[in-house]
């Protein structure tokens, strides 16, 4: 098992990862001294394939744990779905020593994180992410929250788990486009911190697509501990933390615009990412030879490296940029490349650069 520290004071806690962590669960939280009642939040999906062990787990520790299990898909991270939990950790009279384990994808790790925040002002709880996404991010660094209908992830707080499991055997069941789209993430940590990895990730490629997980475990603990590290340097994005938007400008746009439920989040930023590092080329001299490695990187990987749109179209997107959070004063600001494994943030770049990148 690899065990990943993320060190926040007395809020530090521990990603474990390996295969067949689901069912030492039950142990985990025992040595935590947590109280009996507990809830297993889940989707449809997740729970059909894993809410079982997970459950027999918890009670084979003397747990008392009740199961909520919301719809699958971005639907759920709504005001609605987290009434409902609320009332149902109310029905089970969850108190608070009673705890909450998330077990699912980005969806349900952000709902029920943010079910753990604010029920009875923040009770313990622990995630068990199951896709690669939720593996190695959304599961690090203590974002919870829900969407509102005027925009994704708009009421949250950071709070953080007492411990994260990724258990690798549920990555198995993961279906493929999925698996890919998390990949993209993994690209990103290679790109903005770790040369390394890179070259490990083109190396390793067809093994990782074949989900090994003897390959696939040090490069999901390797991304855990980008992001622990990123993250406890500076936990409220101030600065160093924006480096983890890298191609997310545009991803975020394409996603917001012309990609509406066409493009995962993952290919959306695989597009952006291709795209941050030709601009990258031009305004900080990242070395073309890098600009093609990562393009035929994602190719390989079975993600889009670049997307094509009419001039209407263009327009949508170039009006969802200037949306975004980072814009200020007209100007967009992107993380760029200096190279492969180094990034620096806040750089600012002309709109009309961008058209000129996006129509090439
Ligand atoms: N908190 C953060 O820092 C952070 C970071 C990145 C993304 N996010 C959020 O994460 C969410 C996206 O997460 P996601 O990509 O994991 O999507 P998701 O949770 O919707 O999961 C994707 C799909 O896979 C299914 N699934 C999950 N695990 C499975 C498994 N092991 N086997 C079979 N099917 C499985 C789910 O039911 C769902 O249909 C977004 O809401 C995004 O905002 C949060
Ligand atoms: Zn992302």
């Amino acid at each position: 098992m690899r065990i990943v520290p993320v060190q926040l004071g007395n809020r530090s806690y521990e990603i474990k990862i390996a295969g067949g962590l689901l069912q030492k669960l039950g142990v985990e939280c025992a040595r935590l001294k947590f109280g009996n009642r507990c809830a297993i939040i889940t989707d449809t999906n997740v729970g059909k394939k894993f809410a079982k062990p997970v459950y027999e787990s918890l009670v084979g520790a003397g747990f008392e744990p009740t199961l909520i299990t919301i719809s699958a898909g971005e639907k759920a991270k709504s005001l609605k779905c987290l009434q409902h939990c609320y009332n149902q950790l109310a029905a089970q009279r969850l108190e608070r020593k009673s705890f909450i384990v998330a077990l699912g994808g980005g969806v349900v790790g952000d709902l029920a994180g943010f079910v753990a925040a604010t029920y009875l002002r923040g009770i313990p709880f622990v995630q068990i992410p199951t896709t690669l996404l939720a593996q190695v991010d959304s599961s690090v660094g203590g974002k919870t929250g829900v969407n509102l209908r005027a925009g994704k992830n708009l009421v949250g707080a950071f709070y953080q788990p007492k411990l994260v499991l990724c258990d690798l055997e549920t990555l198995k069941t993961l279906p493929e486009r999925e698996f890919r789209a998390g990949l993209a993430e993994v690209i990103k940590y290679g790109i903005i911190y770790d040369a390394k990895l890179f070259t490990q990730i083109e190396r390793d490629l067809p093994k990782i697509l074949k989900r090994n997980e003897k390959v696939l475990a040090p490069i999901i603990a390797r991304c855990c501990e980008i992001k622990a590290d990123v993250v406890s340097q500076d936990e409220t994005e101030s600065g160093l933390r924006a480096i983890l938007n890298f191609g997310h400008t545009i991803g975020h746009a394409i996603e917001n615009s012309v990609g509406y439920g066409k493009f995962l989040h993952g290919e959306a930023i695989s597009i952006g990412q291709v795209a941050a590092a030709k601009l990258s080329n031009r305004i900080l001299k990242l070395p073309q030879h890098d600009v093609e490695r990562i393009e035929n990187l994602f190719r390989r990987a079975g993600l889009p490296p670049q997307i094509k749109l009419n001039s209407a179209q263009r327009q949508k997107l170039f009006s969802a940029m200037r949306l975004d959070k980072k814009v200020s004063g007209g100007e967009i600001k992107f993380v760029l490349a200096k190279k492969i494994g180094r990034v620096v943030w806040g750089q600012k770049v002309s709109p009309a650069l961008i058209d000129e990148i996006l129509s090439a």
